[in-house]
Parts: C-alpha cells; sequence; structure tokens
C-alpha cells in the first residue's frame, strides 16, 4: 500500500549516485507494497534545485532509468549533507503514470517535495482551498495537495520552520498518511509524520548512541484551545470546509523554539525514514516507530521528535529499539521467488512461533505477552476473531477448536463487514485482532471501534512495532519472520499456531480436556517433521500444476477443519494465477455448486480420516457421479479414497485440529506452480499490495 523511504546523510561524504543507489534498494525492500509505478527526489548538482525521476512500473524501471541519466558526471561528487527521498506506488487516486507518481511537488520550482503512504481523505476540499490561491494541479493525487499545502504556508509565514510548516499542514488534512517532505529552501532538513500509516526512523552512527530515548518536545498546546479560529466542537481547525471556502488558514501556535532540538550528541549521522524495518536493517538495527501525529524533523544533523497536542497517556519519550531482524531474513537467497522460500521456511518458521512457549516435556505453555489476562479471558463473554484475507481464514481454521477447548462462543469476523454492521460490542468480549503486517486498515479500525467499546484487545501479529501490535492490550507475536511476498504463506501457518497456542492455555487447569490437549501438543511437536514431508511433495504438485494450469476455473472442496484450507487455497489460486477459484464447504455442494460440476471442471478435494470423512466422502460420490475427476488430498496409505481420485497427494496423519496446516501446505505449492507456468509475478500479483493500510 505504498512504500517511502527517505535518507538523510549529515556529515558523511556520499555522492548524489550513492544516495540514489541507498533509495533505490530502500525501494526495492519496500516493494512488496505497491509496484504501480516509483519515484525519487535529491538535490541537484547546483544544491539549488531538486530533481526527480519518476516511472511507471517497478523499481528495476527507475533504477535502469537512473543508470542511464545519472552516471558518471558531477552525480559522482561526494557531498557531506544530502536528503533523498522515494517512493514505491500502489494506486488509490488517479491511474499508474509518471505523473501520478511520487515525488508531488509545490510548484515548478519543486520548493517542496512529498512522499506519501495513505489517503488525505478531505483532499478535494484543500484542493478548492488552494486552486482559489492560484494554485495548478498537475496529477489526479490526493498527494499533491498535501506538497502545496506546505508551499502555501511557507509564503504565508515566512518566519516559520520546516517543521512548523509541516505541522502546519498536517492541521489541516484528515485521512492516513505516512509523509516525507523535502524542500530546497530548508536545504539538509527533512520532515515527516504518520497517522494511521507506518513510519519509523532509523539511524546509523559511527559510535555508540548516547541515548536509548528521544524526548518528545510539545508545543504551546493550551493556546490551541483559545484559537478563536477552531471549530467548537470538534476542536479541529476550521478553515478548509467542505465545498472550499476562502477564509484564510488559521494561525496555529508555535512551539518553544529553543527547546526544539535535542542532540544525539553524534556528528556524523545518517537517518532513513522507512514504512517498515525491512528497507533500513541493511543500515542499521537502531530505530524509532514513530506513533500517530508525531512529527520527526532533522535540522543540522539532529532528530527531534515534535507532537502539537499533549495527551495525558503520551510517554515523554520514544525508544530507540534494536531490531532483531537478520539481514538473511529479507533476502530471497537461493530460491526463485520470496514466496516460494517462505513456503520453504514452514518447518523453521513454525518452530520459532512455538519456541519459549511450549515446553513438550512437561506439556505446558506460557504465552507471555497474555499471561496477565488470562483470567480476565477466562470470564468473557465471547470471543470474536477478526482479520482479512488470509488472516480471517486463519481464525476460521481454529474456531472449531477454541469453542471445544475455551468452551466460549467465538465469532469469526471479516474486519470490513465487521464496521459495515456496526456490529455491537460489549465490555467483556474480547477481540482478537489477526494480521500479519499489524497494519491493515479494515482490521485497525475493527480494533479501535471495539476498543472505544470497552472490550478487551488481542493483537495476534508478525510485526513488531506495528499500529495493531501497539494499540492491543495484550498480544502474540507470532514470530513468523519477515514475509515479503505478497501472498501469505508462512504467515498463515504461524497466525493458526498461535490461535491454537491460546485454546491449550486456556484449557490449561480443564481436567476433561487433558487427553486432548496430550494429544495435541505430541501432534505441535511432531509438525516440523511432518511440514517436511509434505514440502517434498513439491515435484508432484508442480506434475499436477502442469495439468491444471490452461484451465480457467479450479474447485477446492472440503468440510471440517478443512474448510478454511478451501478457502486460504482458492485466494491463494486467485491472488497468484488470476484463475477463478472458489474454496466450497463440502455441505454445501448440493445446494448450488453441484451444478459447476461435469468431466471438464477441475476439482480438488480434501478427504482426511476425520470426524467428517464419512460426509466427505458422500460429497466425494456426488462429484465423481456428475463425471467429475477429482484430485483428492488424503492421508498417507488411504488407498479407499485414493480409489476416488483422478490423481492423489498423500499427506502424513496427524491430530484433526491440526490438518489444516498440512493440507494447505499443498495449495501453497499447487498455486506458486499455476502462477509460475503461467508466467505471473508471483511476488508482486497484480494489483494487489502486501499491506492495505485505506479502508
Ligand atoms: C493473501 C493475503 C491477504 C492478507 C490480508 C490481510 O495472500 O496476503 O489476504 O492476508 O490483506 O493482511 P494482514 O494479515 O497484514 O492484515
Amino acid at each position: 500500500m505504498c512504500g517511502i523511504f527517505a535518507y538523510l546523510n549529515y556529515l558523511t561524504p556520499k555522492s548524489r549516485l550513492e544516495v540514489l543507489d541507498l533509495l533505490v534498494t530502500g525501494l526495492k525492500r519496500l516493494e512488496y507494497r505497491g509496484y504501480d509505478s516509483t519515484g525519487v527526489a535529491i538535490d541537484a548538482p547546483d544544491n539549488k534545485n531538486i530533481v526527480m525521476v519518476k516511472r511507471t512500473g517497478k523499481v528495476k524501471v527507475l533504477e535502469d532509468a537512473i543508470q542511464e541519466n545519472f552516471s558518471g558526471s558531477e552525480y559522482s561528487e561526494p557531498v557531506l549533507t544530502h536528503v533523498g527521498i522515494a517512493h514505491t506506488r500502489w494506486a488509490t487516486h488517479g491511474v499508474p503514470c509518471e505523473l501520478n507518481s511520487h515525488p508531488h511537488r509545490s510548484d515548478e520550482g519543486n520548493s517542496f517535495v512529498v512522499v506519501h503512504n495513505g489517503i488525505i481523505t478531505n483532499y478535494n476540499d484543500v484542493k478548492t482551498f488552494l486552486q482559489k490561491r492560484g494554485y495548478e494541479f498537475e496529477s489526479d493525487t490526493d498527494t499533491e495537495v498535501f506538497a502545496k499545502l506546505v508551499h502555501h504556508l511557507w509564503k504565508k509565514h515566512p518566519g516559520y520552520s520546516f517543521r512548523e510548516l509541516v505541522e502546519q499542514a498536517i492541521l489541516q488534512v484528515e485521512g492516513a498518511f505516512a509523509i516525507a517532505v523535502k524542500s530546497k529552501h530548508f536545504p539538509g532538513e527533512c520532515v515527516a509524520s504518520r497517522r494511521s500509516s507506518p513510519l519509523l526512523v532509523g539511524i546509523k552512527t559511527k559510535t555508540r548512541l548516547a541515548t536509548d530515548h528521544i524526548p518528545i518536545l510539545y508545543g504551546k498546546d493550551d493556546n490551541q484551545k483559545k484559537n478563536p479560529d477552531k471549530d467548537a466542537e470538534s476542536g479541529k481547525p476550521t478553515e478548509i470546509r467542505p465545498h472550499g471556502q476562502t477564509r484564510e488558514l488559521p494561525v496555529l501556535p508555535r512551539s518553544d523554539s529553543t527547546s526544539e532540538f535535542m542532540p544525539l550528541e553524534n556528528k556524523e549521522v545518517e537517518y532513513f525514514f522507512a514504512s517498515d524495518a525491512s528497507a533500513v536493517i541493511e543500515h542499521t538495527n537502531r530505530v524509532i516507530y514513530l506513533e500517530d501525529d508525531d512529527v520527526a524533523a532533522v535540522r543540522d544533523g539532529t532528530l527531534s521528535i515534535h507532537r502539537l497536542k499533549k495527551s495525558l497517556d503520551d510517554p515523554h519519550a520514544r525508544e530507540i529499539t534494536t531490531l532483531k531482524m537478520e539481514i538473511q531474513q529479507i533476502m530471497k537467497g537461493n530460491y526463485d521467488y520470496f514466496m516460494q522460500k517462505e513456503i520453504f521456511e514452514q518447518p523453521e518458521s513454525v518452530v520459532n512461533t512455538m519456541r519459549g512457549r511450549v515446553r513438550f516435556d512437561g506439556n505446558s505453555i506460557v504465552l507471555g505477552g497474555i499471561k496477565d489476562y488470562i483470567p480476565e479471558i477466562k470470564r468473557c463473554r465471547r470471543l470474536m476473531l477478526i482479520g482479512c484475507g488470509t488472516s480471517y481464514h486463519s481464525a476460521v481454521a481454529t474456531r472449531q477448536l477454541l469453542e471445544e477447548l475455551t468452551e466460549l462462543p467465538v465469532m469469526v469476523e471479516l474486519a470490513s463487514d465487521f464496521l459495515d454492521r456496526n456490529t455491537p460490542i460489549f465490555r467483556d468480549d474480547v477481540c482478537f485482532f489477526i494480521s500479519q503486517s499489524g497494519e491493515t486498515a479494515d482490521t485497525l479500525m475493527a480494533l479501535r471501534y471495539c476498543k472505544q467499546r470497552g472490550a478487551l484487545i488481542v493483537g495476534i501479529t508478525n510485526t513488531v512495532g506495528s499500529s495493531i501490535c501497539r494499540e492491543s492490550h495484550c498480544g502474540v507475536h507470532i514470530n513468523a519472520g519477515p514475509e515479503i511476498g505478497v501472498a501469505s504463506t508462512k504467515a498463515y501457518t504461524s497466525q493458526f499456531i498461535s490461535l491454537v497456542m491460546f485454546a491449550l492455555v486456556m484449557s490449561e487447569d480443564r481436567l476433561s480436556l487433558q487427553q486432548r490437549r496430550l494429544e495435541i501438543l505430541q501432534a505441535l511437536s511432531k509438525l516440523a517433521d511432518q511440514i517436511r514431508e509434505v514440502l517434498k511433495l513439491d515435484k508432484v504438485v508442480q506434475e499436477l500444476a502442469k495439468d491444471l494450469y490452461q484451465h480457467k476455473s479450479l474447485l477446492i472442496m472440503g468440510r471440517g477443519y478443512n474448510f478454511a484450507t478451501c478457502l486460504e487455497g482458492a485466494l491463494k489460486v486467485k491472488e497468484l494465477t488470476y484463475m477463478h477459484s472458489e474454496g466450497i464447504m463440502a455441505g454445501e455442494l448440493k445446494h448450488g455448486p453441484l451444478a459447476l460440476v461435469d468431466d471438464s471442471m477441475p476439482v480438488l478435494m480434501i478427504v482426511l480420516r476425520d470426524p467428517v470423512y464419512t460426509k466427505c466422502m458422500n460429497a466425494l460420490q456426488q462429484v465423481t457421479s456428475r463425471k467429475g475427476c477429482p484430485i483428492i488430498i488424503c492421508e498417507e496409505g488411504d488407498e479407499e479414497t485414493k480409489a476416488f481420485s483422478s490423481r492423489h497427494l498423500e499427506i502424513p496423519r496427524t491430530v484433526d485440529c491440526l490438518q489444516g496446516i498440512l493440507t494447505v501446505i499443498p495449495m501453497q505449492l499447487l498455486s506458486y506452480h499455476i502462477a509460475v507456468l503461467r508466467g505471473c509475478d508471483v511476488d508482486c500479483p497484480r494489483n494487489l499490495a502486501k499491506s492495505v493500510t485505506v479502508e
């Protein structure tokens, strides 16, 4: 959902080409967030202007354009201090084209240039306001209004610092954003801010940082309340109103400039602003995760983090955290695609999810992130599992076990639909928000909705420092490691296991459930090896893909614990191969989908020896009696079931509630191989982005 990256070197000589190279590498790491178009802005060799390069398409196209236009010449000369900003776009407002690509500029002279991730929802009002003041717009994006608004404010308040100008502009815009702004009027400075879209600051110094915290600095917030230009009810600045009214912008309070910057006591320093940690890890592991409405500014090599409004629960400092990520984790290694690597990482990633939590010798489980809340959770009215896409499927996959082991009502909700329905939420509800990225807008908004209504919020995320992680009362990090392929794979199996572990924790003191718990724990201990076994099917699945890749459609059927695999398998096939695919609850077959079955429709069925086996066999017979030739996923050595198949994939036996982990892997492999055979870009499926930070 757009990736932003900015780089600033202070007193550390780098040529413009090196800066460009750094920006391009940063964008490559963020490419999974959007790949419709890309762009960069750096200072021109005269140090008075800003040069921008933008291209439609992936980062590689931009990289080639940079090579072509800038190699050699004055771009190789070292510069002591420099600011570059960069962007990779997933189009929301305006088609993918160079004009709509970021950075966007304030005027033809490139006074202010901005990169943005998110949506400025009141951009039409801001645009009308600016058009009335003579601004002409060149793109169809919401972002361009921000660059022009800062320019307007700069003309109006010549004495304002760069940070103050950006702050004033932020106060006028609504919606979600992470932005980084550069200006030719403020050379060597960069200002960045976020609201509901992720943004972090990476810090690289030669010597150890003298501090682990950056103090938060506040403006004179009391003045704001007295500001006559404020809307009495909402407290928001009133200047930019729907339908473009004409009053001038209110002069909002300026901060106390004497305490404006807090030195890091490091002379030579490099700063990185990025949408996520994968873009900075090769440079530094020291980062600050910015909070909503933080304004981070670098001037004279010094970073300050500023807020205009003081809130009581806001900590007085932002912590400089050390990333645990390793560079190898974000490289493809010997694999052709990140998705392929991530599928094959699952024997290790599931172990990492359980590491330090499950003790197989003592049959005990401790989830440090929620253990203090377990008594409260046990007293709750119901459990709600909320997520989108694959994360939602992990909730579908584990619902039955949660119902069984917690003996509580469990509701499973798609975040978008949950919000559309204004679902009633009570103070004694416990709401789980499942999200790989921890930034999905629908999930985050559902979280805020439930939090406002007093429910306990539990985050299940893969991204440390993400919004969902920070806004939850408690939670479980799934520890799957960075997932870069746009299609989620290892995060799904780790989310699955995290929810299974939660169910086991909840039933720890239930005598009647001990036998069942033991059975599951034993199965968990064998899971990594069994996943390795399933991965050995890769070649067989590749052959199967050769039979299927030219078809238009693929039906995937199952029920019980494997229904989630059908939904997840169909989603993988759709998003990666652009083939139609449908996950069908086998019990529903006769209520409609059976009409699709004939001798030419590919059907894949999951039929395992579990409590729904007989019912699955009924569905299987309904398919074969309509001349369907199903491909069957069955248990090793199950000759009776195999007899009904045209082709089959045998998986090892495990406990019923964990089967979904083993059955989903052939589906991941199948969608991967079909996508390769159809010539699709596996890691960057068309029209998609990994982290969907807009509604
Ligand atoms: C599908 C996929 C998406 C995500 C969904 C939620 O392969 O990756 O369906 O699962 O966009 O994303 P997160 O989990 O980051 O909230």
